[in-house]
């Protein structure tokens, strides 16, 4: 097979680690794809901006459509509405796969994105606008679809929980707390809508979309952030067992006149320090999934942060990839050959 081309849209905190996977790991990934990912070009802004990774400088472009229309595979990683929603219409009405973080836009915009992808046959796969590396959205669509979910629970939003965990253990305020996960590249380009609630609550539309069927959008969630949390609520609730998690929650429901639904919120709730959403420090992210016969699940793991979040977003690449090179189901993520079993009482292994 020749190689698949990938159009990048977007060079930030993200981008910068997906095209640096792409550059420093192809060998790797055409193994695994069974043909060469090539990166076709990086979609930004500003072409001469400071990056955390620098692709080759002829890879930059202002010109985003025609990368879109050279493509195999279309990664948006701007955020934000537009551009995005017309380059991800304009991609999947070609038929051409996207793969994209873009929470808020999923929880805009959803429905028409999944119309337009069936429309066509391409596929669009979100995994990393959810609690970035985590597998989660795959988990509730297909590992949990002989079930019945009944509540999803997440710390989705990695700013929030490392802000509240420092005022917690360390008594740092709101503003240090909040610079400290700006620099390490955990925020939003506009961090209002992480401490005001509104990155969780896209992540709850997500969430509830994937474990109940139908596409939640942000307007139907209940949203109050942690911009009133104070370091007195944070040693109240300590006091008294308690810790503070601004949770984004989807659950079943039911409605006056006996209408059966989902209920979307987000809001900082009290964990009982033994509860499993407790122990979630830092940016960490954890959803914690109630369903009628796995019982509770938590997936656990970095939630935010560009070389995470760019594992996801390669996942979804490779998916695709193999999907179109084989035309089948993925296999094995590495021939069976290539790793042979070492005996355990003579190998040393960096752990
Ligand atoms: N700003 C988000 C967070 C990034 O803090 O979790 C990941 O979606």
């Amino acid at each position: 097979t020749e190689g698949l081309t990938v159009a990048l849209l977007g060079g930030g905190t993200v981008g910068s680690q997906v095209a640096r996977i792409l550059t420093e790991d192809a060998a790797v990934l055409h193994d695994r794809v069974g043909a060469p990912l090539t990166l076709g070009g990086i979609a930004v802004r500003t072409l001469d901006a400071e990056r955390d990774w620098q692709a080759d400088p002829a890879r930059y472009t202002r010109d985003a459509e025609a990368l879109v229309d050279g493509a195999d595979i279309v990664v948006e990683l701007m955020g934000g509405i537009e551009p995005a929603r017309s380059l991800i219409l304009r991609a999947l009405e070609a038929g051409t796969a996207v793969v994209t973080g873009n929470k808020a836009l999923l929880a805009a915009h959803g429905a028409e994105l999944y119309e337009a992808a069936s429309r066509s046959g391409a596929q669009l796969s979100f995994e990393a606008s959810v609690a970035g590396a985590i597998p989660i959205l795959r988990p509730l669509r297909d590992s949990l679809s002989g079930d019945t979910v009944h509540r999803v629970m997440g710390i989705a939003n990695g700013t929030t929980n490392f802000i509240l965990d420092r005022m917690d253990a360390e008594g740092a305020s709101f503003e240090e707390a909040l610079a400290e996960a700006q620099r390490l590249g955990y925020a939003e380009a506009d961090p209002t809508a992480d401490v005001g609630g509104l990155d969780a609550a896209a992540k709850a539309a997500i969430l509830a979309t994937l474990a109940f069927g139908s596409a939640y959008t942000l307007d139907q969630v209940s949203v109050e952030g942690i911009t009133g949390i104070t370091a007195e609520d944070n040693a109240a609730a300590a006091d008294a067992g308690y810790v503070v998690k601004l949770l984004a929650i989807a659950e079943r429901g039911t409605a006056e006149d006996g209408t059966q639904g989902a209920v979307l919120r987000v809001h900082p709730t009290l964990i009982p320090r033994e509860h499993p959403l407790a122990s979630v420090r830092g940016a960490f992210n954890a959803v914690f999934v109630e369903a009628e016969n796995a019982g509770e699940l938590m997936f656990y793991g970095p939630g935010a942060g560009g070389a995470p979040t760019a594992s996801a977003v390669m996942g979804d690449v490779v998916a695709i990839a193999q999907r179109i090179v084989r035309g089948g189901p993925a296999r094995l993520r590495t021939p069976v050959a290539a790793l042979p079993a070492l005996d355990p009482a003579e190998a040393r292994t960096s752990s």
